[in-house]
This record gives C-alpha cells, sequence and structure tokens, in this order.
C-alpha cells in the first residue's frame, strides 16, 4: 500500500535541526515537484520546504505547492516600479521564512547584486548547461549548434556573477544526431530531477557549503566542474 505523501509545507518553527528551505520558480515547477517527491520519499531528509515563490502568477508550479499543502505565493515583478525595488518586496518575503537554503527552480530572473549578496552561501541554482558552457537561455539549441557531444545541468551557488557562481555538481547527456531542442531538453531536465534534490540532500546534512567564493564538499574543494555523481547515485534518488 502506498503511504500518504508527508506534507512538505509545516507551519514554523522548524522541527530541531531541519533545514528549512525556500524555492523560487517561475513556471511549470518540475524541478519544484523532484524536490517534494525527494522530501516525500526521504531522498531528501531533514529538509521542510517553507514556502514557493513565484514572480509570475500564473506559474504552474504555485498550484503543484498549494496541492502539497506548501504556502505558495506570487510577487508579481510587473507590480513593482524597477528591478530593485522588485527584489527589495522579494528579500524580504524570503527572510521572513528564515531559510538555510533557498532554490532557484527555474526562477527566470536576473537577481540585484543586493539580494545575491543577502543570501550568499544560501542561494543555488539549477542551469540546464554544462557550465562554464552556454550561460544565460538557449542551452540546448545552442549546445546542438555547436555539435556538441554531450550536454547536461548544472547546480551552483549563485554569486554576483550571472551563472558563474562556484559549481556544486553537474549530469550530462548524450546529444545524439536526431536531438532537437526539445528532445534534448527533456532529456536534460530528467538529469535535474536528480541532480537538484541530490545537492539539497548534501546541504541539508551539512556536507556541503561554500567558503570565500569555493565550494566544499565534506571539507574538500570542488573542483570547477563540480561532482559528476554517477548514474546508480543519480537514480537512486
Ligand atoms: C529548468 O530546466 C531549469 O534548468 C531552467 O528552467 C527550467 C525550469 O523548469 N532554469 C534556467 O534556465 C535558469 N537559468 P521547471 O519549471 O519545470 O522546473
Amino acid at each position: 500500500m502506498t503511504q500518504p505523501p508527508k506534507p512538505s509545507g509545516s507551519t514554523f518553527p522548524s522541527p530541531k535541526g531541519e533545514v528549512s528551505l525556500v524555492i523560487l520558480i517561475s513556471g511549470n515547477g518540475s524541478n519544484l515537484d523532484s524536490i517534494i517527491q525527494a522530501i516525500n520519499n526521504n531522498k531528501v531528509h531533514h529538509a521542510t520546504i517553507r514556502a514557493v515563490i513565484s514572480n509570475r502568477p500564473n506559474a504552474y508550479g504555485l498550484e503543484r505547492a498549494a496541492q502539497q499543502g506548501i504556502p505558495a505565493i506570487c510577487l508579481d515583478h510587473k507590480q513593482y516600479e524597477n528591478r530593485e525595488a522588485f527584489d527589495n518586496a522579494l528579500l524580504e518575503k524570503v527572510q521572513s521564512y528564515q531559510p538555510d537554503l533557498v532554490i532557484l527552480a527555474g526562477f527566470m530572473r536576473i537577481l540585484t547584486p543586493g539580494f545575491v549578496r543577502s543570501l550568499i552561501g544560501k542561494l543555488i541554482n539549477v542551469h540546464p548547461s554544462l557550465l562554464p558552457k552556454y550561460q544565460g537561455l538557449n542551452t540546448h539549441q545552442r549546445a546542438i549548434d555547436a555539435g556538441d557531444l554531450e550536454h547536461g545541468c548544472s547546480v551552483h551557488f549563485v554569486t554576483e556573477e550571472l551563472d558563474g557562481g562556484p559549481v556544486i555538481a553537474q549530469a550530462a547527456v548524450k546529444i545524439d544526431s536526431t536531438d532537437t531542442a526539445q528532445t534534448l531538453e527533456s532529456k536534460v531536465r530528467k538529469k535535474e530531477h536528480k541532480l537538484l534534490p541530490l545537492c539539497i540532500q548534501w546541504f541539508s546534512l551539512k556536507r556541503l557549503t561554500m567558503i570565500d567564493n569555493v565550494a566544499t564538499l565534506d571539507g574538500a574543494n570542488l573542483a570547477s566542474q563540480g561532482q559528476r555523481p554517477t548514474d546508480d547515485v543519480l537514480d537512486d534518488m
């Protein structure tokens, strides 16, 4: 018999030792869903999602969160005068949940340096390329156009440099001659759904930190391209 899902978004305060997560999204929220599932299936321990915040009112991820009883909040960036004003409001909302870790899971806005500095070492992002290749948008098509044989995704700490903070981990996929941007995106996204929860698990077990702009896992500095977990490790998530 399947167990009913464990509610991910309980109320304050966090149970002792639990890591509080706030997740920022802009759209579908499939990565959000993978985090919810990983927590419900005990693949990510000692972590509770305190809130999901979207900058777009119609983001389907908000529904996913609400269905799980997680506070689902929209701060529509169009309602703010400028980027600073939006980021100040976003920061205030995020900080109100006292997060240990803030996860950009398909959050499609450039953040101001002030926002990033306030959360330094607590802010991670999933990006659909093997960084430092293909920062920014249209990563799948760019990898195909370049004739690359492999592509993938990265999870990295966020710093003031766009898509440039220290990489925590990467997962690669082969590019086949028949791949289109859509098929490649779908292959990469499946990897994201394993890689991001794995990095959150490392963080919640206190194995992962960023000190002086260097990411460390189990006390050792990570290489510039982070960890490349084996398929076995990813498949177990
Ligand atoms: C993901 O593929 C993520 O890597 C990408 O947005 C998608 C969101 O999908 N993020 C970026 O491109 C950030 N630079 P989801 O809403 O289904 O999780």
